[in-house]
């Protein structure tokens, strides 16, 4: 089938970008309550946007315009489930993995507010449409809560919530916005890492696949491009090598925010970003198979990335770069492009790191149709061996590259998203 190049820019403003930060997003001013912008009210000045920047997408003075740009170019806003449309527990929707994690670990959001009550893009998501549009936006990208559509393991579909989804998504088409659907961000519902420890077991490939099967079937009509995950090589380092994301797992003396009580940096990481892995294998083959020639859609997935660039231009911190980026990026994008594991990967992270059969790996092998990149960023990396320096008993997937960044170790920089 033969597609055009597909070019987007998505804009996640900036307070979208991590719950440790603040949880409530700024992109959707009427999506925001009062009591929620009063606690924005310490982010510094500088940083606040002013109605007129919300009134187009090139405000006066940044000396770029649409017209730089080809017309079928596209510009759009992003909201996630988890983060804009607030309704924690209405309409049959369980709590899912950062709803549980907000409300149970202290400093998991710097102002104690947990997702649920920081959007309300549940109830005004035609609202939030016509933002997008008024900003001369041509595209959107959302999320479905995996923990509306099946809020517990009985395997029953939750009406309410297929009839919700219907309504914003022929609202946003009926707005003429290209629309991008992500079925995860980080937000499966909490029963599943309850039951069975979510995706460190295999069951949760099988689980995410009959959850993507689903949304296909009921949306896959109107959705032209689907994301199967959003940044879960961001995901499976912070909830399983630091506790910074649910379920906040690591190997005691690892962990940056409170103490892990259980985990192991050195090898679940590496366990959790298989099982990502084979669940997009698993959600794109169905969709391919199944969905694609009669729906005439496309499917990819969204990664997360930095930039690393070499301090200097020694052999050893180039090769630190470079291994940095296989760390980050080549963890997931090598398996997707080619079917299997970065070299650098197999040699620093031994037999911690999981093999694919010959069968997962040929599912993996050019399993997307388009890849999001987002990229926020950018780092001087240098070789640094933090288990002869600073952490010889232990093994952690940051320190695995022995690449650090100026000042601060990849380790510890990972959570100054936006310093
Ligand atoms: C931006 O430029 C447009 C057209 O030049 C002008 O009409 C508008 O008043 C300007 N807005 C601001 C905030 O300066
Ligand atoms: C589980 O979810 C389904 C779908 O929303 C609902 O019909 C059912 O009542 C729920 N079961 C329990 C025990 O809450
Ligand atoms: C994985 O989950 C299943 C239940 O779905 C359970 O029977 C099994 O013991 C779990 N495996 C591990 C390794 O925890
Ligand atoms: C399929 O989608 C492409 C855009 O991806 C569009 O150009 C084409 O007209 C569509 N074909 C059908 C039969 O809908
Ligand atoms: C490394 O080499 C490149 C290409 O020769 C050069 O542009 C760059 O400035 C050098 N960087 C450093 C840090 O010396
Ligand atoms: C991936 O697919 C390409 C082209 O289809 C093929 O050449 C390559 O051998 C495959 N790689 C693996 C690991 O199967
Ligand atoms: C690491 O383990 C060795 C051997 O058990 C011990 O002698 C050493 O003190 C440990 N180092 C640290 C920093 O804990």
């Amino acid at each position: 089938m033969g597609r055009r190049v597909l070019y987007a820019v998505f804009f996640l403003f900036r307070a979208s970008l991590l719950l440790h930060q603040s949880c409530c997003s700024r992109s959707f001013r009427t999506s925001t309550s009062e009591a929620t912008r009063r606690r924005n009210s310490w982010m510094p000045t500088s940083l606040s946007l002013s109605d007129d920047d919300y009134s187009s997408l090139f405000p006066n003075g940044t000396g770029v315009s649409r017209s730089d740009f080809p017309s079928d170019f596209l510009f759009g806003a992003i909201t996630s489930a988890m983060k804009h449309e607030g309704a924690e527990l209405v309409d049959g929707k369980s709590l899912n993995i950062w709803d549980q994690y907000a409300r149970n670990v202290r400093g998991a959001s710097l102002d104690g507010s947990i997702p649920g009550e920081c959007g309300d893009n549940y109830y005004q998501y035609s609202e939030d449409h016509d933002l997008v549009v008024g900003l001369g936006m041509n595209a959107y990208r959302m999320s479905i809560a995996w923990s509306r559509i099946y809020p517990n393991s009985s395997g029953v579909v939750n009406q309410i919530a297929i009839e919700h989804y219907n309504k914003v998504i022929d609202d946003a088409l009926d707005k003429g916005l290209e629309l991008f659907v992500t079925l995860w961000t980080q937000d499966h519902p909490h029963y599943i890492d309850n039951t069975y420890m979510g995706p460190l077991n295999y069951t949760f490939v099988e689980d995410f696949v009959t959850y993507a099967n689903t949304c296909f079937a009921a949306f896959g009509d109107r959705v032209k491009y689907w994301i199967t995950f959003d940044e879960p090589n961001d995901y499976a380092g912070l909830a399983y090598a630091t506790n910074q994301n649910p379920p906040g797992r690591c190997t005691s003396g690892i962990e940056n925010y409170g103490k892990c009580w259980e985990g192991d940096s050195g090898t679940e990481p590496y366990t959790v970003g298989h099982h990502l892995l084979l669940a997009h294998a698993e959600a794109v083959n169905l969709y391919r198979t199944s969905y694609q020639e009669s729906q005439n859609g496309s499917i990819g997935i969204t990664l997360w990335h930095r930039w690393f660039e070499p301090l200097t231009n020694t052999s050893s911190d180039l090769a630190a770069s470079q291994r940095a980026t296989d760390f980050l990026l080549g963890w997931f994008l090598d398996p997707i492009l080619y079917g299997d594991y970065p070299a650098s990967m197999k040699e620093y992270a031994g037999d911690r790191l999981p093999e694919f059969s010959s069968e997962e790996s040929a599912k993996l092998n050019g399993s997307i149709d388009f890849l999001g990149l987002n990229v926020i960023t950018a780092f001087y990396a240098y070789e640094y061996d933090f288990y002869e320096e600073d952490y010889p008993n232990t093994t952690c997937y940051y320190l695995d590259p022995k690449a650090a960044m100026t000042g601060k170790s990849w380790f510890s920089s990972s959570i100054l998203l936006d310093s």
